[in-house]
């Protein structure tokens, strides 16, 4: 299998990964809930992962890294928790399904008022749209670093800048770029920057999370148990266990630990450049190709994506046949980013998604150019 469907998840993780997570479930108690062995292994190890997140991401503390089971989780949180009646929040048309659902669903059961900043043809959002649209009881812009779809960069620097003018929060969803280049929250300017674990930081599935910049308050969306403080009817105030309710994924966490720990060593940047020279080589291998037609905006730094379609084909009949002919897995259809593919123009078709890792290589490129070359000259 030749695997460039890295933008999902990545299939390939640095070997010491699942290693960690297994002598993890040959070990590990219940974190906080013991004073043996077992439970402050899981205690250590969990806050291990922290202390690699925050060094990765430049959160100011630690304690301000909170874990949750995925982005779509850690955007929920941050949603729900920040947003009352009446608050008006920006989000982009470059924006997945776990911003826009949540927003839809505030939208209509806790009265909150939207707006969306209008992405152009190339897949770019239009940041004078943004100051234009920004209010007095504007309470957060939610913003993705990468679209998920084009692979297009957003400029959060712009962003952060026009929302704090204004005295917004920046909330980003960093799905796409954690661990495949240098996500520094202070530097971007994010309030709140949620990742999950499986995609470009090369953890297990079912990890993720959100760092706060101090003095960020949110009201915790899920209570119950913690270890600490038993007899208050309240979620204890500190963080992170406010938001962390319920046993750890703390098998998981030793994972991600080890693959931030894989991902600091080798250097976000360095990664960075691997991937932007396999998109690179994959765009410049395909875009003259009769019938193709690439997505977004290939002229500078970018996420490791490239979307594109073959003719009018269908996106889905083409991802089958690249793996049917060819063992090539992409993603095709609509990749949960509905107003995307509207300002795409691509909501019928779909795209057919090629997103690169650490560990794809030349061969592997090079064996998609073919066979994307050959199924075009089948028209
Ligand atoms: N959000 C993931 C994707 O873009 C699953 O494919």
């Amino acid at each position: 299998m030749i695997y460039l469907d890295n933008a999902a998840t990545t299939l390939k993780k640095p070997p010491q990964v699942a290693r960690a997570v297994l002598n993890a479930m040959e070990t590990l108690g219940n974190s906080a809930r013991g004073a043996h062995a077992g439970s402050l292994d899981a205690a250590q190890t969990i806050y291990g992962a922290r202390v690699k997140a925050a060094e990765l991401f430049r959160c100011p503390r630690p304690d301000h890294v909170v874990f949750t089971a995925n982005v779509t989780e850690a955007l929920n949180i941050a949603l729900n928790g920040l947003l009352d009646r009446g608050d008006h929040v920006i989000a982009t048309d470059l924006e997945h399904n776990s911003v826009l659902r949540p927003l839809y669903r505030l939208e209509a059961e806790r009265g909150i008022l939207t707006d969306f900043v209008p992405a152009d043809k190339a897949g770019n959002p239009d940041y004078e749209a943004l100051e234009r649209l920004i209010r007095p009881e504007t309470k957060a812009v939610v913003c993705t670093h990468a679209s998920n779809l084009t692979g297009n960069l957003v400029d959060l620097r712009r962003v952060g800048e026009i929302a704090h003018a204004h005295g917004a929060l920046l909330i980003v969803d960093a799905a796409q770029t954690a661990g495949t280049r240098t996500v520094d929250m202070q530097e971007l300017g994010a309030d709140v920057l949620c990742f999950t674990g499986h995609k470009g930081l090369m953890g297990p599935q079912g990890t993720g999370g959100l760092c706060l910049r101090e003095g960020v308050d949110i009201r915790p969306f899920a209570v119950g148990g913690t270890g600490v403080q038993t007899y208050s009817r309240a979620q204890p105030e500190q963080l992170p266990t406010r938001l962390e309710a319920g046993t750890m994924n703390g098998h998981g966490l030793a994972g991600l630990a080890a693959a931030m720990d894989f991902i600091l060593k080798i250097g976000p940047e360095t990664i960075r450049e691997k991937e932007a020279a396999l998109t690179k080589r994959f765009y410049e291998g395909v875009r003259s190709i009769p019938g193709i037609t690439v997505y977004g905006d290939l002229s500078g730094d970018r996420a490791a994506i490239v979307a594109l379609n073959l003719w009018d084909w269908d996106s889905g009949a083409v991802a089958d046949a690249l793996w049917e002919d060819y063992g090539i897995a992409v993603r095709s259809g609509a990749h949960c980013a509905p107003r995307m593919h509207e300002a795409l123009g691509t909501k019928e078709q779909g795209a057919v998604r090629f997103s690169f890792s650490w560990y794809t290589t030349e061969e592997e490129i090079d064996t998609a150019v073919r066979a994307l070359a050959e199924l075009a000259a089948d028209a």
